[in-house]
């Protein structure tokens, strides 16, 4: 009978490599979330997690691949707070990420940082602002596209400072990294898990941080909030996800190695010098994702409308 069937599978679960979508560019944040987790759950699953990248469309096409996954536990998704903009910034969605998924957990929380290319002009947050009043348009903003962090940031950026730039969509923030280094773009606002080794090395211009705190990772940075934007704050939140229909038991076994993982001291260390945190045990759970997904969409929705884009 199915239930047999279905808890034997559990059982055994797992007896072969386990892939984990992230739907964005190697060599950014997202990717580096889920390499780091993946080595730290393989070593507990006794299993490897192999991570694929699915990126674009801010992070929906990866997104809508793991929820037509088959649902048995070897299929599974790393995303961020990208999951709770998107039903509202895209009016067609073909899944609806509060049914779609049988959540494992959250995984991690990190600040952004407003960063521009190593040789641009400004050198504060005030002179940035300043720049971007006198020149607008001619100012090039990056972002990983409609649903990205990136792109809330800097739809949030723009509204406070009420200037528009000209946006330039990439298909994740590794490759930004690579082009603001280069000049090649003027500016980005993307996560301290990307941006910290660059800060440190003064391969690119920092800003502001959006925490209410300053960053050990890059203490000389100042907060948006000291730096002239009052209340600026941004925390991106990464949950881990299984395609809905994964049986319990699984699910189970990969919130246990998850919990494991998130408390992994080695895994802690390389986080922390990169301003990003991982959850505390109790935070790694499908409860605490799913209400944490619920009360996010809520929250960001007024603010998008107000903002006024969407994306086609
Ligand atoms: C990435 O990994 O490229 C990012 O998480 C992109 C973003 O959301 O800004």
């Amino acid at each position: 009978c199915l239930a047999t069937v279905t808890s034997v599978a559990a059982q055994n679960y797992p007896s072969k490599p386990i892939t984990m979508y992230v739907p964005f560019a190697a060599g950014g944040p997202t990717d580096s979330v889920a390499r780091l987790t993946a080595e730290a759950m393989s070593k507990s699953l006794g299993q490897q997690v192999l991570v694929e990248n699915l990126p674009g469309a801010g992070g929906t096409i990866g997104s809508s691949r793991a929820a037509q996954a088959t649902p048995d536990g070897y299929t599974i998704l790393l995303h961020h707070i990208g999951m709770s903009t998107a039903p509202t910034l895209y009016r067609k969605l073909d899944f609806d990420p509060t049914t779609a998924f049988a959540p494992i957990g959250l995984v991690t929380e990190a600040p952004m940082t407003i960063v521009a290319r190593p040789d641009f002009k400004a050198t504060t947050l005030a002179e940035l602002i300043a720049t971007i009043k006198a020149e607008g348009e001619g100012i090039t903003y990056a972002n990983a596209g409609v649903g990205a962090a990136s792109h809330l940031c800097g739809m949030l950026f723009m509204s406070a400072i009420d200037k528009q730039m000209t946006t330039v969509p990439y298909k994740g923030n590794g490759p930004i990294m690579t082009d603001l280094m280069g000049s090649q773009i003027d500016m980005t606002c993307d996560q301290a898990t990307n941006t910290a080794g660059a800060l440190k090395a003064n391969q690119i211009k920092g800003y502001a941080v959006t925490s209410p705190e300053r960053q050990k990772a890059f203490p000389n940075l100042p907060t948006a909030d000291e730096a002239g934007l009052p209340k600026f704050e941004l925390s991106v939140w990464h949950g881990l996800y299984a395609p809905k229909g994964t049986p319990p038991d699984v699910v189970a076994k990969l919130t246990s190695a998850l919990q494991v993982a998130v408390q992994d001291p080695a895994l802690q260390q390389r986080l922390d010098a990169i301003a990003t945190f991982p959850v505390t045990k109790d935070k790694a759970t499908p409860q605490a994702l799913q209400e944490r997904l619920n009360s996010e969409i809520a929250r960001w929705r007024p603010l998008i409308k107000a903002a006024g884009q969407f994306a086609d």
